[in-house]
């Protein structure tokens, strides 16, 4: 595979979606390390520049082994980050991804999700060659929930107890939408 298509600019009315770079690291440790964007993540808020600066090392070397594609969420009007989206758990032979995204709560409720989320999608889809995208929840993640059934994902699952993160066990909803599903 080519390894642009692991390094790609994404544009969508209102967004821009492309790799992450090191002056992104202060924007990107304010969203993440808020208590809210991250209240239901399987990991810790980040408390430093470094867990930003880590993140950006990390998404620039799994893209570069072309297993992950991770992408700031940019504000086409200001440039700035609102955020990030990724399709990640690459499974090549079996056409597989999962994704994720995460906004900054200043971004919230405006629609970004849905936009960033389809343009990631159809990126998946076509360029990627795959045929499922998956994600995993917490099922107390509603907005998380309506933001993944508005772009067309079918919950299909409950998988019990599954985590245990600083002694609190929690479930994860499944979620798959499959290039052939049909959208209502
Ligand atoms: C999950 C998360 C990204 C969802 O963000 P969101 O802003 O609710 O989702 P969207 O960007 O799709 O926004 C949808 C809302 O914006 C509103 N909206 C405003 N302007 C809009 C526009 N131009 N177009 C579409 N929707 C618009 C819609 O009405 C919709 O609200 P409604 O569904 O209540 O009617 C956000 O809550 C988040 O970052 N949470 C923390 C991280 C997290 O838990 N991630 C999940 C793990 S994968």
């Amino acid at each position: 595979m080519s390894k642009d298509l692991f390094l790609p600019v994404i544009e969508t009315e209102r967004l821009t979606l492309k790799p992450l770079v090191l002056n992104d690291s202060q924007s990107l440790l304010e969203i993440f390390s808020d208590p809210e964007v991250m209240r239901y993540w399987n990991t810790p808020s980040w408390s430093t520049l470094q867990d930003a600066l880590d993140f950006i090392d990390e998404s620039a070397a799994l893209m570069h082994r072309q297993e992950a594609l991770v992408l700031g969420i940019y504000l086409k009007s200001t440039g700035e980050l609102a955020g990030k989206c990724m399709l990640f758990s690459y499974d090549r032979e079996s056409k597989r991804a999962e994704i994720g995204f995460g906004l900054g709560r200043v971004y919230w409720g405006k629609g970004y999700i849905s936009e960033a989320g389809e343009a990631l999608i159809q990126y998946g889809f076509t360029s990627l060659g795959l045929r499922r995208i998956e994600a995993e929840i917490d099922p107390n993640n509603h907005s998380s929930a309506k933001a993944l059934e508005k772009l067309g994902f079918l919950r299909e699952g409950l998988l019990r107890e599954r985590w245990e993160i600083n002694g609190i066990v929690s479930d994860s909803a499944m979620y798959g939408r499959l290039v052939s599903d049909h959208r209502t």
